[in-house]
């Protein structure tokens, strides 16, 4: 009974981590595409293959459910995923539409008309692909009205995450919210579109200042997920046994993962 969770590399740990605390009695099966990470360099169709082939693997791993721990590949190859690629059997969530229902201040899965917000100016810090993709105010738009979203590419970011450089990883964060204020003075609240961001969490909090709210994606996920699986309890797999798998160096992977978590992570090859 086994649910995927799976990112480009170990931003994904983040959402891990708040599911199974939320849902300790459900295995997951973790696969991080080290190997080819970062995907927010990427065009739309190298991230597309390369999620479909993971989340094959998840799959073969026996989840019927995968959820894209990934905004990356949740923006650039979710929707063709599930227009054409899917078997009906299976499905795949994405790490979107939780953040914005929240946002949005609408229930799990509440799919009536746009409407007026409490928030108006927000701030999306996220990956080059997921900004250029739009699909954050695309899946905005289907929720709400005149709310003005301003978006900057966090380049760089997530390959000092993945390096586990953190000295350049906090320059980055306040030179791309330097960046943001110049275009936007004053966002009420702030997004962080990449799961390896919340790693830098408190960094983007002082940077933007208190009055900011930040959200981030790992416990509104979390919700989302237990409410799904109980409205579609038979989408658990056949999996039983929590797992971290990696198509890149093992050792290396799970070094990295288990200074970031603070406990112990052994990644296997993929
Ligand atoms: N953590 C991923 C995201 O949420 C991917 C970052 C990347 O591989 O560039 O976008």
């Amino acid at each position: 009974m086994a649910v995927g969770i799976f990112d480009s590399g170990l931003g994904g740990l983040t959402v891990l981590d708040a599911v199974a605390k939320r849902l300790p009695d459900v295995p997951f099966v973790y696969l991080g595409d080290n190997a080819h990470a970062p995907y927010g360099v990427r065009d739309a169709d190298d991230v597309y293959a390369l999620t479909c082939a993971a989340t094959e693997r998840l799959w073969d791993a026996g989840c019927d459910l995968v959820i894209l721990a990934c905004n990356t590949a949740s923006a650039a190859a979710l929707r063709r995923m599930q227009e054409s690629w899917i078997p009906a059997d299976k499905r795949v969530l994405g790490v979107f539409v939780p953040l914005i229902e929240a946002l949005t201040e609408r229930q799990w899965g509440d799919n009536s008309p746009p409407r007026e917000v409490a928030v108006q100016h927000v701030a999306l810090f996220a990956t080059p692909a997921t900004v250029r993709s739009r699909a954050f105010q695309r899946e905005l738009a289907f929720r709400a009205i005149g709310v003005d979203v301003e978006a900057q590419a966090c380049g760089g970011l997530v390959d000092a995450i993945e390096e586990g450089d953190m000295i350049l990883a906090e320059a980055l964060v306040r030179s791309h919210v330097d960046a943001l204020k110049r275009k936007m003075p004053t966002p009420e609240a702030a997004i962080l579109g990449c799961t390896h961001y919340p790693l830098m969490q408190e960094v983007f909090q002082d940077a933007l200042g208190d009055g900011v709210a930040v959200y981030s994606q790992a416990n509104l996920v979390a919700e989302s997920l237990a409410d799904y699986l109980e409205r579609h309890p038979t989408m658990q797999g056949a999996g039983e046994t929590s797992l971290f798998l990696t198509t890149g160096d093992a050792k290396r992977v799970s070094d990295h993962a288990t200074q970031f978590l603070r406990r112990q992570i052994t990644f296997e090859p993929a």
